[in-house]
This record gives C-alpha cells, structure tokens and sequence, in this order.
C-alpha cells in the first residue's frame, strides 16, 4: 500500500517525542548506581596479537564470556538474564547518555565491588571503533551478540543517514574490531525480517530480499558483511533473520506496545485517543524471550549459519487492537475507511463504567504514522529453525497479546485479567520474570 505522506524530513515524529517525554522525567529522578567498567586502553600489537589473544585460559573454571551491544534493548536485557542464568560472564555496551538509560536491566544489575559480579557495562558506541576493538581485545568474549541498532523502521526514514552509520556500518566496524583483534569469539548478527520487504510470504532463508525502508537497506548491507567475513575471512559470524518479536519490555513506540500502554491508559482514564498509521500491515509477531534461546542456539552450532526466527503465523495490526481490547473486556466496531476509519467501543464490560462506554471513539488514524514505503505482510518460514536448531516458538499470537495487556495493566496500576501473567510465567523462562524494576526504582526513591 502507497500512502501520499506529508514532509517528515525536518520534523521530530510524536513517537520520538512521545519517548523521549516518557522516560526522561524518570531517569533524571533516578540515582542508580551503575557498574561501568573501563578496560584499560592496550596498544594493540599488530603482528603479536593472534598469539597473545588465542592463549585464552580455557580451563573449566573459567566461565564463558559474551559481549552483548544492545544489552539495554528488549532483547538485550532478556538475553542477559538468559545467559547469566546460564553461567556466562555478560559484558555489555552501553551509550553515554545525559540521563539514564539502563531501565530494562537495573534488576539484574550488581556493584562491580561485590563478590564475583558476572554483569559489566562499558561505555561504548556502535560509530566508535576503537571502542570496540579496546574492548574485544580486553574482554576476549568468547560469544558477540550484536544486537545494538538504531531499530525502529518508521524513524529510519527520518534519519537514514544515521541509521546507515549505526545499523549498517556498526556492524562493520564490530567485524573488522574482531577480525583485527585477533578474538576468535562467535558473533550473532541481529537480521531482521524487514529484509525480505515486498518478497511475498512466507519467507524463508532463500527468500529475496526487497528492503522498503533505509532501516532494512542498512541491516541488508550488514546481513551481506557477516556473510562476507564469514567466507573472506571464515569468521564465525551468523545471521538470525527474526520476524518481529514483542514483550512487556518492547520499547513503547512500536506498534504492538504502543496499543498495549494506550488501551491501560484508557482504562485508567489517563488517555482518550490512540492514534495509529497503517492498520492493515500484517505482521509475524513471536514471544520476545523464546528468540533470544534462538539467537543462543545459533552460537552453539558447528558452524556458523543463517536462520529465520518467527512463528509462522500472521496478524494484521488491527487484530492485534482487536485481541488486546478484547480481552480487556472491550468489543471494537471499526467504521469509515482509509484514514477515516475508528475504533468505537460496540461493548465494554461494567467494569469500565464511567470510563468507557459505547460509542465512545477509541482509535484514530494519524497519516504521520505511515511509511514512504511499506512492508504490507510478514510471515517466517521456520522450517530450517526447526530441523537445525530443534527450535520451535511456544507462544501464541492470543497469549502475547494478553501477556503484552495484562504487563501494561500492572504497570498502570490497574488490576490485570491474570491469564497472560500466568502464561509467561509458566512457559519456562525461569530466567526472567520480565520486570521493568525500573519503575520499582523509582519508588525506592532510587
Ligand atoms: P531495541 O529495544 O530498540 O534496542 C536497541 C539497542 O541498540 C539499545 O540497547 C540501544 O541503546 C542500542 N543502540 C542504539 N544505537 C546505538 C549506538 N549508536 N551505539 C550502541 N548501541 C546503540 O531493539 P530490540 O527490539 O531489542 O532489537 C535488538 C536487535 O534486533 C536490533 O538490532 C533490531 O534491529 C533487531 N531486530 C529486532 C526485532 C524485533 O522485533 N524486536 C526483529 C528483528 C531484528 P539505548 O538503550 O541507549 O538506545
Ligand atoms: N510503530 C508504529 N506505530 N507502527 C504502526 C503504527 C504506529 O502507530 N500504526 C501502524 N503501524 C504498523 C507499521 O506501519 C508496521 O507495518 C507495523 O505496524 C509494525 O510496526 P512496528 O511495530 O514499528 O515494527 P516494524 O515491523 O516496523 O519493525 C520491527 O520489527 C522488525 C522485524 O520485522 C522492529 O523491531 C525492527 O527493528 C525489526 O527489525
């Protein structure tokens, strides 16, 4: 689908606007303590280096160690609790920022002054290379999760520049930081589904990619590099192509989250519209915590390879409002069509009296939240996933949304239905209770 879209060059998106007004007021409250850890800067001898680095102490004591980049994203945090549950070492990049930005993985977090702390952040950034390679060559990991992007498609078309230098370029220099090091660590590289664009679905490994937006050209260019190195260099550097992958740790402008926090909002009587762009995109919407065992899976094959990560089935964002209201005890009528087309509340539960009652208009659509160009249909072919990795999603699409719902409901301070924590605690992620202890922090007064 084409939509005739207003200039967005010079103009902050309300998404941008919208994250940067919910989380600053919190942060600069804060007063965390935070275990940053500057190796020291080595000269790295060239020609010495391969015999140095690969005297790595192998002995069983020792643990192994991964260096996450993105370790404060959704999926960064999830798989820092995976691996630290599994006995790793996690050294994880983290950018400077004026106020703090480590809310997903403050839980997990211990002062470097205890006894045997597992978790290290470092200041680092995907556009400074001697960074990286400072600290490749220092930590010597034996796993590289590179999971640090500027990840959010409608934004790529704001700044695709930048998006280009980060999401492309970072993971060039990440590669050229470990092929120079001499580091033989494993490295994940996070593929994303975006590369398939306009291919038609499902789609597999063999699928083509057609990027649609600069987001998906840059980590195209990036799936293209690992594959280069692997083969130039014989790197072991694999790609997971994972389809989109949601939690109550999903950052909050993307749509599934976004739906999520407006429909607790609104029950909580603190919001009265929720404006969407494309409601008709289909998108292959998985479990965040079962990806992340994948991109895991991937590491500890003999080789390195490429995988589709997804749940095989396909949901428009409009089933997904649908679902999530819905299970909160309120039916949506849409009505109108294009960008005329609203969410109207057909029947709430008495639950909701006086906040919600029929008629009331719900959802509207804002054409600032559409694409110059558009993926219109995701969904994965996991039969590779399957028979390599032995791996199967166990989330439904309905139980997401009520796990998604009954977090943001929480959060809100509003009693949750209860099915959708249960579900996510009784999947056997034993690693994570899937906290924000960020907004436990708070209330200490931390
Ligand atoms: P996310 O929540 O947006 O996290 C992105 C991470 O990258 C954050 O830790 C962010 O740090 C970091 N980052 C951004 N710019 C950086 C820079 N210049 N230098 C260093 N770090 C930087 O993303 P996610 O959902 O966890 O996804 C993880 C990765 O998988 C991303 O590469 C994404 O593109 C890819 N992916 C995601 C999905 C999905 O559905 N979630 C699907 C396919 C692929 P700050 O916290 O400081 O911003
Ligand atoms: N963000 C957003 N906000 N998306 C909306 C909205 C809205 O108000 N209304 C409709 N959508 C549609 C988008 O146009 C898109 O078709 C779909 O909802 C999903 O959008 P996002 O949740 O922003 O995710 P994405 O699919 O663009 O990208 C995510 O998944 C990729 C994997 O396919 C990100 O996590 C990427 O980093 C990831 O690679």
């Amino acid at each position: 689908m084409h939509h005739a879209v207003p200039d967005f060059s010079t103009r902050e998106t309300r998404e941008t606007k919208e994250t940067i007004e919910t989380i600053t007021p919190y942060r600069v409250a804060g007063n965390c303590k935070i275990s940053i850890v500057s190796p020291e800067i080595n000269q790295i001898d060239e020609t010495n280096k391969t015999n140095q680095i690969n005297q790595k102490n192998k002995n069983l004591e020792s643990p192994m160690k991964a260096l996450i980049t993105g370790i404060t994203g959704q999926d960064g945090s999830y798989l820092t609790e995976f691996l630290l549950s599994k006995g790793y070492e996690v050294h994880g990049l983290i950018r400077r920022s004026s106020s703090f930005n480590t809310q997903r993985i403050d839980h997990i977090y211990v002062d470097p002054h205890d006894p045997n702390p597992r978790l290290f952040l470092h200041h680092g950034d995907l556009s400074d290379s001697g960074q990286l390679m400072n600290l490749i060559y220092n930590i010597k990991p034996d796993e590289i999760y590179h999971l640090g992007a500027q990840s959010h498609v409608r934004v790529s078309f704001d700044i695709p520049e930048y998006t280009g230098d980060i999401t492309a370029l970072g993971t060039t220099r990440l590669l050229e930081a470990l092929r120079r090091s001499g580091v033989k660590a494993k490295l994940y590289q996070a593929s994303s589904s975006e590369m398939f664009g306009a291919a038609p679905s499902p789609q597999s490994e063999t699928s083509p990619f057609l990027p649609r937006s600069p987001y998906a050209a840059a980590k195209v260019y990036a799936y293209w590099m690992v594959r280069n190195y692997r083969e130039g260099y014989r790197s072991f550097a694999s790609n997971g192509i994972l389809f989109n992958h949601e939690s109550p740790r999903r950052g909050e402008t993307f749509v599934t989250r976004k739906i999520t926090r407006a429909l607790a909002n609104m029950l909580g009587g603190n919001q009265k519209r929720l404006y969407l762009g494309n409601l008709n995109a289909k998108r292959d919407w998985g479990f965040a915590p079962e990806y992340l065992e994948a991109m895991w899976r991937i590491l500890q094959q003999e080789e390195p390879d490429d995988y589709v990560i997804g749940t095989g089935e396909s949901h428009s964002v409009k089933e997904f409002v649908d679902h999530a209201f819905s299970y909160a005890g309120i039916e949506i009528t849409w009505k109108g069509q294009g960008v005329e087309e609203k969410g109207i509340v057909k029947g709430a539960s008495s639950r909701w009296d006086p906040t919600l009652k029929p008629g009331d208009v719900l959802i509207e659509i804002d054409p600032r939240y559409f694409r110059p160009t558009e993926v219109e249909s995701l969904q994965a072919d996991i039969t590779k996933a399957r028979q390599h990795l032995g791996w199967e999603p166990r989330t439904t699409f309905e139980e997401l949304v009520k796990i998604m719902v009954d977090y943001d409901m929480k959060l809100a301070g509003l009693e949750p239905g209860g099915e959708g924590i249960a579900i996510s605690l009784n999947k056997g992620f034993a690693y994570t209770n899937h906290d924000y202890s960020f907004y436990e922090k708070i209330r200490e007064g931390c």
